[in-house]
């Protein structure tokens, strides 16, 4: 049988799925979908210090192979945030990731220091990249300098490895992530959803009151694959990947590129039980390949 533990450096994972912020709540709503403990770790939607109600309807639109959205990180605030942690992690012992969020450098630090002193967090993930915030969905990953101060200032309050997600949407994300790297980053993850718009074209104008959106969804995998290969080979921290993983395959498409584990996301929205499904679909095709362990194809693409 086939050995699915996930290296991270600090930490093992027993397999490399990770259920990404935003599309998997916050841990407890996939209870009655299977059994949490089977995850590799649990990523919970992202949070700012105050309830957030987030950006205006529609806030979601289907695409051909994959989803727009354009929610706008709404939330119930680092509070109550707390009280589920402590909720969910009786039910399970499934390392539990929070994804951090900030209107600027300053939130950022205030929620990280929160979140990295509860004993029931096992890592964070700064939520550096998010499309839907600003308008014409700047954020801070789209610039190395920003990335740097704010990770350098982040990683001075935190006791807990901190991974920083990365956007699609710059010119330079290599770039961006050896800034991250620099600025004392454990892991990184990439990518998150690509700028796109919807249109209406009865009304001749944008479906979404931001104009521009997040793109997800298996349309994206081929673009994500490629930028987490280009990453992988410039950065020594261990890099989680995403994009379009639809399946056991894909996630050792990421594998292969180098990655050391993968978040999924769009697809847990039509299918709960995806993640469940996905990770024994990697040990069926690692059983038909005769790969042993994930070390001995990460990172092996030969190009
Ligand atoms: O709009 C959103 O809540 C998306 C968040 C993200 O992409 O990080």
């Amino acid at each position: 049988m086939a050995e699915l533990s996930a290296d991270l450096g600090f930490c093992t994972l027993k397999n490399p799925v990770i259920p990404a912020s935003g599309t998997f709540g916050y841990g407890e709503e996939f209870l009655p979908f299977f059994d949490l403990d089977l995850l590799g770790a649990l990523i919970l939607k992202g949070i700012f210090r105050k309830p957030r109600s987030g950006n205006p309807p529609p806030r979601l639109a289907e695409t051909p192979a994959g989803v727009l959205n354009s929610i706008g990180l709404a939330g119930p605030g680092s509070e109550k945030l707390q009280e589920i942690i402590r909720r969910l992690h009786a039910k399970t012992r499934t390392p539990i990731i929070v994804n951090v969020c900030g209107e600027d450098d300053r939130e950022f630090e205030e929620v990280a220091e929160i979140f990295s002193a509860m004993a029931e967090v096992a890592m964070l993930e700064l939520n550096i990249s998010c499309p839907n915030i600003k308008k014409g969905g700047a954020c801070p990953a789209q610039d190395a300098g920003h990335t740097s101060r704010l990770v350098r200032r982040v990683k001075k309050v935190v006791r807990k490895p901190l991974i920083v997600k990365l956007s699609p949407n710059t010119a330079d994300i290599v770039g961006v992530a050896r800034a991250a790297e620099g600025a004392g980053a454990d892991a990184i993850s990439l990518v998150n959803t690509f700028l796109g718009l919807a249109v209406d074209l009865e009304k001749r104008k944008p479906v979404f009151a931001n104009t521009l959106a997040g793109l997800s969804g298996p349309a994206i995998k081929p673009l994500a694959l490629k930028l987490v290969w280009e990453v992988c080979r410039q950065v020594r921290i261990p890099v989680i990947g995403m994009g379009g993983i639809t399946s056991g395959r894909d996630v050792l498409d990421y594998i292969l590129v180098g990655a050391a584990a993968v978040q999924i996301g769009t697809v847990n929205f039509c299918e709960p039980g995806a993640a469940v499904r996905i990770i024994g679909e990697i040990e069926a095709e690692m059983d038909k390949l005769q790969i042993k362990n994930l070390s001995e194809i990460r990172g092996k693409l030969q190009a």
